[in-house]
């Protein structure tokens, strides 16, 4: 059979011994992960369809389909989980605090976490354009038995055993990451299966798309304006393009695919930015150095960042190599030119 006609769940099976911890949990947890997308894959693909048929029935008053697409998306992931006791807890972006996950027998000996932002660029959802779901994976660090705590969920983004994304574009894909590169799995909608169309993903070393929300230049930081102007000078040898979605998952896909840089720093009116290091940035960062880019705070690696709370935000550089280092730069540059 040709690689590229290799099913999601020929893949996970012939991998499994190269994970980190084969005893199977981490593979039956992408097994999850990947029936809980062709779900909330179904229902994106009916988003503007589903109003129509509501208000046609208007006696149908149950609620479900009139709910909101990220809290469906939640409900749809959490439950897939919890169903399939293969967690010892749940961190979503929507959800004030964590679930502690026990099995029918009431006990908590599963050895994994996963944090999830639910559904990606919610705000596109509604005019039709792509969103996306984002998911970490980490070995709990309180013995296994016991209730999971806190300090299972903030651990830094280094320890993370798998991490990836699905985005509801044009078509459906599952992208992730055991932390032995980066593999593309396309949704065949017809029969729901996942089949491998991007193995090994790379993300260019250098590139030529800039993707940050301009709109907020005047509360950018000196080094991000430095950096925009840069790639705006006119010259041949620096054809520079902005493109920017606001779903994050499709600003990173297609500058992986592409060779790009993505920024959302700290601006006057979000001192800490806006992405949640927990649910966006750690994984999308683990993605992110397995196909070769770079991730970064402005400053430091965003993995290495030891979280505090649940719901913490960071400044975000994400994408080529070489353009996260350039950016870096300018950041450094106007940091040491106000002293
Ligand atoms: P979410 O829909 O999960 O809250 O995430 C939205 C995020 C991210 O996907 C996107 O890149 C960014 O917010 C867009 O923010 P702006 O609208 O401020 O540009
Ligand atoms: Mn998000
Ligand atoms: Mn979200």
């Amino acid at each position: 059979m040709k690689e590229h006609n290799k099913t999601l769940g020929e893949f996970i099976i012939e991998n499994q011994a190269a994970f980190k911890y084969s005893s199977g949990e981490l593979s039956r947890i992408i097994n999850s992960i990947r029936l809980a997308a062709k779900v909330v894959s179904y229902k994106v693909s009916k988003a503007g369809l589903v109003d129509i048929i509501g208000a046609a029935g208007a006696q149908n008053i149950q609620g479900e389909d009139q709910q909101k697409l990220d809290v469906y998306a939640n409900e749809v992931f959490i439950q897939t989980l919890i169903n399939r006791e293969i967690v010892c807890g749940i961190a979503s972006e929507e959800n004030d605090e964590f679930i502690t996950v026990e099995g029918s027998d009431k006990s908590h000996n599963n050895k994994y976490v996963v944090l999830i932002d639910p559904l990606d660029g919610s705000s596109n959802i509604d005019v039709n354009v792509s969103v996306g779901t984002i998911f970490s994976v980490f070995r709990r660090i309180t013995p296994i038995g016991t209730p999971v705590t806190l300090e299972d969920f903030l651990q830094p983004g280094i320890n993370q055993v798998a991490a990836g994304y699905v985005i509801y574009g044009t078509s459906t894909m599952l992208v992730y990451t055991t932390g032995c590169g980066v593999n593309g799995f396309t949704l065949n909608p017809a029969i729901g299966t996942f089949y491998l169309s991007h193995p090994n993903m790379q993300f260019p070393k250098d590139g030529n798309i800039y993707s940050t929300n301009e709109g907020n230049y005047a509360y950018f930081p000196q080094g991000v304006k430095d950096y925009i102007k840069y790639c705006q000078v006119e010259e041949d040898e620096r054809p520079y393009t902005s493109r920017y979605i606001g779903s994050l998952v499709a600003d990173i896909h297609r500058n992986m695919i592409k060779g790009g840089v993505y920024i959302y720093s700290t601006i006057t009116t979000a001192p800490k930015g806006k992405l949640r290091l927990l649910y966006e940035c750690n994984p999308i960062a683990f993605i992110a150095e397995q196909a070769g880019g770079k991730a970064s705070d402005s400053f430091n690696r965003i993995m290495e960042i030891i979280p505090t709370e649940l719901h913490e935000r960071a400044p975000f550089f994400c994408g080529s190599y070489n353009m996260v280092e350039k950016v870096e730069d300018f950041m450094l540059k106007a940091k040491l030119s106000k002293y």
